[in-house]
């Protein structure tokens, strides 16, 4: 099988850990008789300082022929975030139709979790973001501004094809877990969208009999990922509040350098794109020490959407060996390795 892959490195740490996974990637193919055929594609906030926008007039008619998109991260001191996301995720995710962002959150044996006196096996639970629409939608406006009087507007979207879509995404995923399926709301102060979002989880609910449900309140849910991290097996939120807690999660969960995510199009109609949660980070970037584990975890979750299972198992037990080892670790995980020392000794685990 060959599989053709898009390279968007991005910027700042973006630049420094798509190399690795692209390098450990090769190494899998290799092993397991597959072939990856990769494009760079230069779209990123430098190209926005350069030529005034974050990608081509058909940037995503180009990536439209690829399997997957493997991306890096986007962001730059002096261009404002909004241009890097909405010039280039939002436009990837939305036309694409990658509707379900699926975030794992998982203590890897021999990371240190800030919470006291968590076990490996205690943090284990995925989060599916709606990807498409809700909170994160262009519609609204400012009326009067620059005077007393301005105000900005900005609406939500609920869809039921939105939303039933990713909840049965949700339902089929724990299924295949443990079971469990844990919902993000806010009916109580958000009277419209998020009872309405509740009334689709109870309709939904009644196909997948063997998935226990319950549901908190978004700003309840925050603590308890924190207090009872082992209560969860799938959480389901809205763009929102999976955006904020997949951050959450994975800072349990020993920090963002680890964490990885995928952008799906479940159907396989248009290519997924699979990026670290991270961003590009300006502060370290340029010095070589970034985690490439979120990176190669995030081409995990890539080889076990295209179906190349054992070469997904293969790396996720490599990255489990290299933590558990504590032996070459990056300096967020309190290691003193480079981010290709320890992509070398992921290699070695493999
Ligand atoms: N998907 C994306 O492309 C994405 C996501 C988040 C933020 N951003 C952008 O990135 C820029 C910086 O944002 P931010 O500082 O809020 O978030 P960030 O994720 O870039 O960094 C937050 C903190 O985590 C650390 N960190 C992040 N990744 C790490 C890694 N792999 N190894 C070790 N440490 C790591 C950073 O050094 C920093 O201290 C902004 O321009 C933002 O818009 C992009």
């Amino acid at each position: 099988m060959t599989y053709k892959i898009a390279l968007i490195p991005g910027d700042g740490i973006g630049r420094e850990v798509i190399p690795e996974g692209v390098r450990v990637l090769e190494a899998l193919g290799r092993d397991f008789g597959f072939k990856l055929d990769f494009e760079p594609f230069d779209y990123s906030c430098q190209r926005y300082i350069e030529e005034g926008a974050m990608m081509p007039q058909d940037g995503i008619a180009r990536l439209s022929r690829f399997d997957a998109i493997f991306l890096g991260a986007v962001g730059a001191p002096g261009v404002p975030d909004h241009v890097s996301l909405w010039g280039l995720l939002i436009p990837i995710r939305r036309s694409f139709d990658q509707y379900v962002n699926l975030r794992p959150v998982r203590l890897l044996p021999g990371v240190r979790s800030p919470l006291a006196d968590r076990k490996a096996q205690e943090i284990d639970f995925v989060v599916v973001r709606e990807n498409t629409e809700g909170e994160y939608s262009e519609i609204g406006g400012r009326l009067f501004e620059g005077t007393e009087r301005e105000m900005a507007v900005q609406q939500s979207t609920f869809t039921r094809h939105g939303v039933d879509r990713v909840l049965r995404y949700a339902f089929e995923l724990a299924g295949r877990r443990r079971g469990k399926l844990t919902s993000a709301t806010k009916s109580n102060g958000i009277i419209h969208t998020m009872p309405y979002w509740d009334e689709r989880v109870a309709e939904v609910a009644k196909s997948y009999a063997e998935v226990a449900v319950n549901q908190f309140h978004i700003d309840i849910l925050c603590a308890h990922f924190v207090q009872h991290p082992d209560w969860f097996d799938v959480v389901v939120g809205s763009n929102l509040f999976g955006d904020i807690l997949s951050d959450l999660g994975p800072a349990c969960a020993g920090g963002i350098g680890i964490a990885p995510s995928a952008n799906l199009n479940p159907e396989k109609r248009f290519p997924s794109m699979f990026e670290p949660v991270h961003g590009s980070a300006p502060d370290i970037a340029g010095k070589g020490i970034a985690n490439p584990i979120a990176t190669l975890w995030s081409a995990q979750m890539m080889l076990e959407f295209l179906g190349e299972a054992k070469a997904a198992a293969a790396l996720m037990g490599a990255i489990e060996r290299t933590c558990a080892e504590r032996k070459t670790l990056t300096p967020d995980l309190g290691g003193s390795a480079t981010t290709s020392q320890m992509t070398d000794a992921v290699m070695k685990e493999l």
